[in-house]
């Protein structure tokens, strides 16, 4: 049997992707090899987003280049390439002409032509495909979802795909085509399909997965707010997350699903980038500080628990110090429970690429150490503010060691717990004992009220 070795970079939703296009590979009869270095197939499943993603790409197609020139010294067959992902859409038969080892170049919305594309390349060299076909497009032509593969308990199931923001920075309108969402139905069979084979917790995903609007039974345009709740209804879910989402399209019913819906988790990541107004016009993100400041106020009324996370990027061209200085006021007041902060990286195409007043790199590394650290320190403290709680675990997987299960929280933080009594896919309470940098410790709790959210636990 042939196999195949997929190597994600980037976002979760490559992540997802990469699990498509095995079942893609499965279909054609390939089984899922443990390294690249055994597989008769590597695909690199690339990201774009910044300057460094991208170059890692080249360095690994440079080490399997090597790989297929040992295996034809040895006289044996020499393995196949594949670049799918954000890279191959940006640069499509550029890595070809960069990188000849390649076979063939994918596009995020041509996964379904992969066996063909390989035909093509076996029949007349290296292959690319990064259209965007029109309609249903991908999904339709993918098989469902595989259940036979252990999955784990948590799952991620795309519902949109796309960008329409055009965020000056930013690659992904351009990488992932227009926003798509997928229609209810095919959303919920495919839940189905994951809960059927074990899967305990969902997480929604899109590059803006607040804009859905995919069409329920009767044709007419669903929210996201909807579909979780179509979702919650579903016998064997216990969790549901979604990410990521857009500020500006946080509608009143979404916010209220925090409040309403008990699977829907108390965790939202929401990007806000930057701190200072003429920063956040000039990102075209289309929304002010205070307008953020707001919509937190907003949700937090609806779920006072819960645990916010943001992206930043510090060095956008023109920031200034006191632009900067905004941007850390602004996570302080805040208080993320988690963020990733990012030096501003100028990417091919975009409009901020070209702009005057790029920032200079020590200045950007700087930065990002100063809110690295106020980000950090305020991790720490959602950490430790969990000492003494009783949480919800759910169960995802053994410990480190003997007697030990690792799981995580309804925040999404790491837990592990000894002595527990419990099965993979279990939700238990525990008692929260100490927080450590990455993780938190835990032991078992009996039967009690959750302080800060007043749920019932369910009994240990
Ligand atoms: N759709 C999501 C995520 C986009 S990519 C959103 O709208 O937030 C994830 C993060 O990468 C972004 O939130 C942004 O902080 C960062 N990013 C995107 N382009 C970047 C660039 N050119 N330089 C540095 N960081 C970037
Ligand atoms: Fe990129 Fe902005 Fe779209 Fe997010 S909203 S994917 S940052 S363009
Ligand atoms: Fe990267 Fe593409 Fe995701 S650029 S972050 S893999 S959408």
């Amino acid at each position: 049997m042939k196999t195949v070795f997929v190597k994600s970079y980037g976002c979760q939703m490559n992540v997802y992707d990469a699990a498509r296009i095995s079942d893609v590979m499965a279909a054609e009869g390939y089984g899922e090899a443990a390294t690249a270095d055994t597989a008769d197939l590597v695909i690199l499943n690339t990201c774009h987003i910044r300057e460094k993603a991208a170059e890692k790409v080249y360095s690994e197609l440079g080490r399997l280049r090597a790989l297929k020139a040992e295996r034809l010294a040895a006289g044996r067959e020499p393995g196949e390439i594949v670049v799918a992902g954000c890279v191959a859409q940006a640069e499509g038969r550029e890595i070809i002409r960069r990188q000849p080892a390649v076979d063939a170049v994918v596009g995020p919305q041509s996964y379904h032509r992969l066996p063909e594309l390989l035909r093509e390349a076996r029949r007349g060299g290296p292959a690319v495909d990064t259209e965007f076909p029109p309609g249903a497009g991908k999904f339709a032509g993918l098989p469902a979802v595989s259940v036979g593969r252990s999955r784990g308990v948590s799952a991620f199931l795309t519902v949109q795909e796309g960008c329409d923001k055009f965020c000056t920075f930013c690659v992904v309108p351009y990488t992932r085509g227009a926003e798509v969402s997928r229609p209810v139905s095919a959303v919920l069979d495919e839940a189905r399909r994951l809960l059927d084979g074990g899967v305990r917790e969902i997480t929604l995903l899109g590059q803006n997965v607040n804009a859905y609007h995919g069409l329920d039974e009767g044709g007419r345009p669903a929210t996201l707010a909807g579909l979780i709740e179509r979702l919650a209804g579903l016998p064997g879910l216990v969790r549901l997350r979604y990410t990521t989402s857009h500020p500006n399209d946080m509608a009143d019913d979404l916010i209220a699903a925090h409040r309403d819906v008990p699977a829907l988790m108390p965790f939202l990541h929401l990007p806000i980038q930057a701190g200072a107004d003429r920063v956040l016009a000039a990102m075209n993100r289309r929304h002010s500080a205070d307008g953020y400041r707001r919509l937190i106020d907003r949700i937090r009324a609806a779920r006072p628990d819960i645990a916010l996370s943001s992206d930043f990027i510090v060095g956008f061209p023109g920031e200034t110090e006191a632009e900067f200085e905004a941007t850390l006021r602004l996570a302080a007041e805040i208080g993320f429970a988690s963020a990733y902060s990012f030096k501003y990286s100028p990417r091919p195409g975009t409009p901020a690429e070209e702009r005057p007043g790029q920032v200079a790199e020590a200045v950007k590394t700087e930065r990002l150490a100063r809110l690295h650290a106020q980000v950090e320190a305020d991790r720490q403290r959602f950490n430790r503010a969990t000492i003494g709680r009783h949480l919800d675990l759910l169960i995802e997987k053994p410990g480190r060691h003997p007697g030990q299960l690792g799981g995580r929280s309804p925040y999404l933080q790491a837990v592990h717990v000894d002595g527990l009594d419990a099965r993979i896919g279990d939700v238990v309470p525990v008692l929260v004992t100490e927080a450590g940098p990455n993780s938190l410790s835990a032991r078992p709790a009996a039967r009690g009220v959750d302080s800060l959210s007043g749920q019932m636990t369910a009994a240990a």
